[in-house]
């Protein structure tokens, strides 16, 4: 039995399995339309979400397979005091497969421990995000033809935001990734990845407050919220919310064909006039999302199409 808690949990060739087999569904979905028939997947977030929970539920019964689950902590009985390994161990005999987000990181790790169906991470604190950095692979592969040779900016929350986290982890395993951090002080890439992930595989980045900068080199922008559920205190957030505002003005300093892409939700980081540019891949991106999870949930589940 396989679980996803990390992006390294798979291999850079089961990736590319998972990415061919997405690709596949994208060319053929009727081909797979009923191959997970009878299979249950439970989805339990016990924090919020759009993009992930329904990515997640749309996948599945794409798949021809059912869904239950809740969709925060408060609707669980996480509420009258059960913990994580109670819950997977009962959720074991209802479902298939599950697809957990949690406030606390390693709260999927110790579900999957307990587990006896495959657990997937779906978001646990400003840790990990593994199925996010599946779709934005997926979305990167699409739309540059190529998953090496990139100078990757990352901009906004670099310390809380775990799609970033991920999304590092499974890119320095590709050739010629280099990264350019943009972030104000209190919002820098955590020592562990810089020095644990940037540093100990020897990949060039550099560290940068200003966006407009380093735009004319980017070949891809990676955007991220500025997430006020991370703060401690309200000050803090307000003061560093709207550090970067992506605009039509910023764009122009951009190569041609850069992409800008994004998690989602977004707040004011990337202004409205930016969604028309052809540039702007974010909503295609949490489109490529159900195909990467399709892909996953039959690898997972060891599910196999002619
Ligand atoms: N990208 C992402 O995780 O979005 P949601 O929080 O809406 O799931």
């Amino acid at each position: 039995m396989r679980h996803l808690i990390s992006p390294l949990d798979l291999s850079v060739t089961e990736l590319a399995d998972i990415l061919n087999l997405a690709e596949d569904i994208i060319r053929d979905p009727a081909k797979y339309s009923e191959c997970c028939h009878g299979k249950k997947l439970a989805t339990l977030f016990y924090e919020p979400s759009t993009r992930t929970r329904l990515s997640f539920e749309a996948a599945m019964l794409n798949l021809g397979g059912s869904v239950l689950g809740f969709s925060s902590a408060d609707s669980s009985s996480a509420s009258k005091g059960e913990s994580v390994a109670d819950t997977i161990r009962v959720i074991s005999g209802y479902a298939d497969i599950c697809a957990m987000r949690h406030p606390k990181e390693g709260a999927p790790l110790v579900a999957s421990m307990y587990s006896e169906i495959p657990v997937i991470n779906a978001g646990d604190g400003g840790h990990n995000h593994p199925t996010q950095t599946l779709t934005d692979l997926l979305t990167i592969k699409n739309l540059k033809g190529r998953l090496d040779h990139l100078t990757i900016g990352l901009c906004g929350d670099l310390k809380f935001g775990r799609t970033v986290h991920s999304l590092i982890n499974a890119m320095v395993r590709y050739p010629e990734i280099s990264f350019v951090l943009i972030s104000p002080d209190e919002l820098k890439l955590p020592t562990y990845i810089r020095e644990g992930v940037l540093d100990k595989n020897q990949i060039p980045y550099k560290e940068v407050r200003s966006l407009e900068e380093v735009l004319p080199e980017l070949d891809l922008l990676y955007m991220t919220r500025v997430q006020k559920e991370r703060f401690f205190n309200e000050e803090d957030y307000i003061r560093l919310k709207d550090t970067y505002i992506l605009d039509a003005k910023k764009m122009a300093l951009a190569k041609e064909d850069m992409l800008v892409l994004h998690p989602l939700p977004r707040v004011n980081e990337i202004a409205t006039e930016v969604d028309s540019d052809p540039r702007a891949a974010y909503f295609k991106q949490a489109k490529y999302g159900v195909y990467a999870r399709m892909a996953l949930i039959m690898t997972l589940l060891g599910v196999h199409v002619d």
